[in-house]
């Protein structure tokens, strides 16, 4: 085996385990952070170290009993989370000491790696590599972006594009996306701060406030031709009013829906959907997921337009792993602006 430092190797691991499923946000005594000695390693795996784990609004519906793209985790596993971090050991011959890995494991310290679709290599040892930009935009949020906006919305300069949850992550960065397609952008978000940020930093065309202004008459002011894209994070009420304001052959691309779930009912169906008849328009939902062989491609073409400046990256830290729960129950309030990440 390969470590790379016998002596100071770690034995033990902090981890966050699932103990009730929760009701809505999640309640701290849903979850308890416990020592484990580290598993000896097999043939075939790798000890990643976790630097920084990302925070995604997937990892509360990993908590229900529901059904989504993954199993639920189940009562007593660790809660499941994108991480990225440097290999500390390993006895696989895909993973050297060093290299920065991106996984898909959980909230915790250290990581048992495999050579597998969910354990990609990011970079070979580079004491400069952004991990954080790597969760907020060069991995799978930046990748669902990019997929969702200029694959599937596909705007054209002179369009107009509105993006929900726009000052988060997913929606940060589609918006910036469609700004370099040469798009007017409108940004919806929950606080004037946040509207602020999109206009003043991020450089769009307008933002909303869905909790204080009036979102269709708003739209009326800043969209006067009506929406030809929408790139919505959010269903609910703040998609219903969007629908009204379709333009003609409009796009509307389903990313999320984080308005309900917390809910244990299903939300009720928007009213305005019937405006995609008269509008000939399209409705259509996607999942990054489908695409995992592409994200490394996509990764580095995100990675040179930051790098160039075209992009701006923003994130939220919470420091420790006892503050995974105040971090995830951060996106459902909406105190995050940019990619939730967590420093275990
Ligand atoms: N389809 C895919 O493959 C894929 C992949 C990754 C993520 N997603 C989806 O992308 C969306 C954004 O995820 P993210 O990880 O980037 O999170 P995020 O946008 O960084 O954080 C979530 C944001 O949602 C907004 N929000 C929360 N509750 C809301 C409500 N009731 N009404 C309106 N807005 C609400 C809040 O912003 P405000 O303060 O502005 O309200 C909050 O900051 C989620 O729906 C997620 O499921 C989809």
């Amino acid at each position: 085996m390969d470590t790379a430092d016998p002596d100071s190797a770690p034995t033990t691991r902090r981890r966050v385990l699932l103990r009730r499923r929760p009701q809505g946000l999640v309640d701290p005594a849903d979850v308890e952070l416990v020592t484990e000695d580290l598993p000896t390693l097999e043939d075939g795996e790798a000890l990643l170290r976790n630097e920084v784990i990302g925070i995604d609004a997937s990892v509360r519906s990993w908590l229900g009993e529901g059904s989504g793209y993954l199993p639920p985790v189940e009562l007593g596993e660790v809660v499941r989370c994108s991480t990225i971090g440097r290999v500390i050991a390993t006895r696989c011959d895909a993973y050297r000491v060093g290299d920065i890995v991106t996984t898909l494991g959980g909230w915790e310290d250290a990581t048992v790696i495999r050579d597998d679709l969910f354990s990609t290599i990011v970079s070979p040892p580079d004491p400069d590599y952004d991990l954080e930009a790597f969760l907020a935009l060069y991995g799978s949020t930046g990748c669902t972006a990019y997929i969702g906006m200029l694959e599937i919305a596909d705007p054209q300069e002179g369009e107009t594009v509105v993006v929900t949850a726009a000052a988060g992550a997913t929606g940060s960065a589609a918006a910036q996306l469609a700004k370099r397609r040469g798009a007017r952008v409108i940004g919806i978000a929950g606080s004037d701060d946040k509207c602020a940020w999109l206009v003043d930093e991020l450089g769009l065309d307008g933002a909303i406030n869905h909790r204080t202004d009036d979102v269709i008459a708003r739209l009326r002011e800043l969209a006067p031709k009506r929406v030809d894209v929408v790139f919505d994070n959010v269903g609910g009420a703040v998609l219903d009013a969007l629908l009204a304001r379709l333009a003609m052959h409009a796009r509307v691309v389903l990313c999320g829906h984080i308005s309900t779930y917390t809910d244990d009912d299903k939300a009720p169906g928007p009213s305005n959907y019937v405006n995609l008849i008269q509008q000939r328009a399209t409705m259509r939902g996607f999942l990054a997921f489908d695409d995992i062989p592409r994200f490394p491609e996509i990764g580095e073409q995100l990675r040179a337009w930051h790098r160039a400046g075209d992009v701006v990256v923003r994130t939220e830290r919470f420091e420790g792993l006892d503050r995974s729960v105040d971090a995830l129950n951060a996106m459902f309030t909406g105190a995050n602006t940019g990619k939730i990440v967590v420093l275990p």
